[in-house]
């Protein structure tokens, strides 16, 4: 029997996006963002024993939830990497029934200062979700040059300090370099003020440096078109964004696949057009009990989109 026991640390939007998932018994369905298992656990309580549920996460902590999972459950399969490869795995070749994203980091993650991904809290300067590869954010900062720097907080936070912040931040690594994200935090807050309470001043910066280290609209894009490829005709690709940058993404993705381009002046006749994609909802937000409960809640955005049959 369907038992919706949601789980004590819920993850944002869980029923929308369960529903919009629409899960069949006997389907095949891939969580490409494993995280504690919040989403995965609810697909599995609505497959029956033929269906399968494939899971991915860079983060070996979230990996090891997911093996411990897997060991107890033969329907569920295990892959450490990226969602920007899932076309890469066997395991999805036959197709799917539906592809769930839940972007960015998972409370484990920012909670555990050794991570690295929090101004609130004080540890290595490492921001990695997979710190077995690719270079940490003490490693490119002491690298990078000035511009590089700005360029980065200005496209990935739109920090408009931007600027100013890359040059203490230069200035600042030739006499000690930065290594905790309590020293970054103190400096970012020394260039831009204190302006707003109710936002730490190096919010932007440390999403933009969180963006970047971890290449998250790349791995989005990349992972986007791996979905649209596998997904069987009537599968449904469900994401959640926590930031404007990824919803871009992903509104531009889905339109682009269901909508004819206008015409315009210069192509005033509308060019061939068969769509791959159904906009199922537009952008669905969190409610408003949600939003009182869990602040991460407040930036959610859901998207959802049918995997249409190809033109004959
Ligand atoms: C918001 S949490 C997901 C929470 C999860 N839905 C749950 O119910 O517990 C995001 C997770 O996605 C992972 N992640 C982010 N980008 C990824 C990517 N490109 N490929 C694989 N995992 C990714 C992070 O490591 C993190 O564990």
């Amino acid at each position: 029997m369907r038992q919706d026991a949601q789980p004590s640390h819920l993850p944002v939007m869980w029923a929308q996006a369960l529903d919009a998932l629409r899960v069949a018994t006997d389907g095949t369905y891939l969580d490409g963002t494993f995280g504690r298992g919040g989403h995965a656990r609810g697909v599995l309580d609505r497959l029956g024993p033929d269906g399968r549920l494939l899971v991915m996460d860079k983060d070996p902590e979230a990996i090891a939830e997911a093996r411990a999972l897997a060991a107890a459950d033969a329907r569920v399969a295990v892959r450490h990497a990226s969602f920007a490869t899932l076309a890469d795995w066997d395991a999805t070749a036959g197709g799917l029934d539906g592809v769930l994203l839940d972007l960015g980091v998972s409370s484990p993650q920012l909670d555990v200062a050794e991570r690295g991904f929090s101004f609130g809290k004080d540890g290595p300067l490492d921001m990695r979700m997979d710190p077995t590869s690719g270079e940490s954010a003490a490693d490119w900062l002491a690298r990078a040059d000035e511009r590089e720097i700005a360029d980065v907080l200005w496209h990935y936070g739109e920090e408009k300090l931007s600027r100013k912040i890359a040059r203490t931040l230069v200035a600042r690594r030739g006499e000690a370099p930065l290594r905790r994200t309590g020293e970054l935090a103190e400096l970012i807050a020394s260039v831009v003020g204190r302006g707003d309470q109710r936002i730490h001043p190096a919010t932007r910066s440390f999403q933009a440096i969180r963006i970047f280290v971890n290449r998250e609209l790349e791995d989005l894009e990349a992972g986007l078109a791996a979905a649209h490829a596998r997904l069987k005709p009537g599968g449904r690709l469900v994401v959640i964004s926590f930031h404007s940058l990824e919803d871009r993404i992903v509104k531009r993705f889905i339109a682009a696949r269901a909508k004819a381009p206008a015409g315009n002046r210069r192509m005033p006749v509308a060019v061939a057009f068969s769509p791959s994609l159904r906009d199922l909802a537009g952008a669905v937000r969190a409610d408003a009990a949600e939003t009182a409960t869990n602040p991460r809640a407040r930036s959610a955005v859901l998207r959802i989109a049918e995997k249409l049959a190809e033109a004959a």
